[in-house]
């Protein structure tokens, strides 16, 4: 298949070397699109402004831009504005691709009370920034129905060490309450698209306030008490385990999500846990895409 990567950065670069591998020919867009892998066909464009010509032969779209910061404006231009525009740009082109996938993330869900979350969970995010994520989605599907969104919770994998650092550095608290986080590996994630991009498209039902067109939760299979998590991170780095102490409310709220949806299609996380997981990570395992 011919692949379009819009925003292809450490996520979509592993999807792309991963498309590579099996065959498919890979076009790359970001500002920097100069570090991208030699195999790739790098397209040199800032999705803030008028874009150059694009391909005319795309068969799959996969968004992975991220934002530049956290604020509300920044999130509407990659996610909502930038969608928009290389949707025109395609059609300028006379390309009709047959599958487009976004990647959003697992904060449209406002749950904070430790329920279990699915895709027929409906959307309430808790923050501005996940509400622009809703509106982002919605404006695709009004779009393009049969879009697939992939509702990503937190990514960690190669360099992605944030919570490793905390424990590494003693500024890590085990709540004294138990907060649900959920997480994927970038590796699974990027492989949860590949695999989406190859899956037959499914007849598109509209999005409405009952529920998406598409979507999939891209989380491992364990929701993991936070608690528990730093606890084995400490162990696995030769730390005791972290204090007890208050820990500033989670962005990521206290929720539990499921995967079933998308392991129903066949995708099997190489990481089923934050275990597996952040070990290949403390081995060294992989590598961040700049
Ligand atoms: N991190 C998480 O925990 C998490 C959770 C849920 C969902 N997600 C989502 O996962 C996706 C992929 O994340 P990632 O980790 O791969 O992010 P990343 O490494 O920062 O990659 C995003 C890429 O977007 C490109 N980009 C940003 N603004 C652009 C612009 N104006 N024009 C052209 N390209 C632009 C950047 O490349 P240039 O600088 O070269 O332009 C960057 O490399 C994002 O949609 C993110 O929101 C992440």
């Amino acid at each position: 298949m011919n692949l379009l990567i819009v925003g292809c950065g450490d996520l979509g670069t592993e999807l792309g070397l991963r498309a590579l591998a099996a065959g498919h020919r890979v076009h790359g867009l970001r500002r920097r699109a100069e570090v991208l892998p030699d195999a790739f066909l790098p397209i040199s464009a800032d999705l803030g402004a008028d874009l150059p010509p694009l391909p005319p032969d795309i068969e799959v779209v996969v968004f992975t831009t991220a934002a530049d910061s956290r604020d509300v404006d920044a999130y509407r231009r990659a996610y909502v504005t930038a969608t928009g525009r290389v949707l025109d740009g395609l059609e300028r082109a006379g390309s009709t691709p047959q599958r487009v996938l976004f990647t959003s993330s697992t904060a449209v869900y406002g749950v904070d009370d430790g329920s279990e979350v699915d895709e027929d969970t409906p959307t309430q995010p808790a923050s501005a920034t996940g509400e622009v994520l809703v509106e982002a989605e919605q404006a695709l599907w009004a779009r393009r129905p049969d879009a697939v969104s992939l509702r990503l919770a937190g990514v960690y994998g190669p360099g992605r060490t944030r919570l490793i650092d905390q424990v590494r550095e003693g500024r890590a608290r085990r709540p004294d309450r138990v907060i649900h986080t959920n997480r994927i590996h970038r590796d699974d994630a990027a492989a949860a698209l590949l695999h989406l991009a190859g899956l037959p498209a499914t007849p598109a039902s509209p999005a409405s306030s009952a529920g998406p067109a598409t979507c999939y939760l891209g989380v491992d299979d364990e929701p993991a008490p936070l608690a528990e998590v730093v606890a084995f991170l400490a162990a696995e780095l030769g730390l005791p385990p972290p204090p007890v102490g208050e820990v500033s409310r989670s962005r990521g709220g206290d929720k539990r999500c499921r995967n079933a949806r998308l392991r129903g299609t066949g995708w099997v996380p190489a990481y089923p846990s934050y275990r597996e997981g952040y070990r290949a990570v403390l081995a060294g395992e992989g590598t961040r895409h700049p």
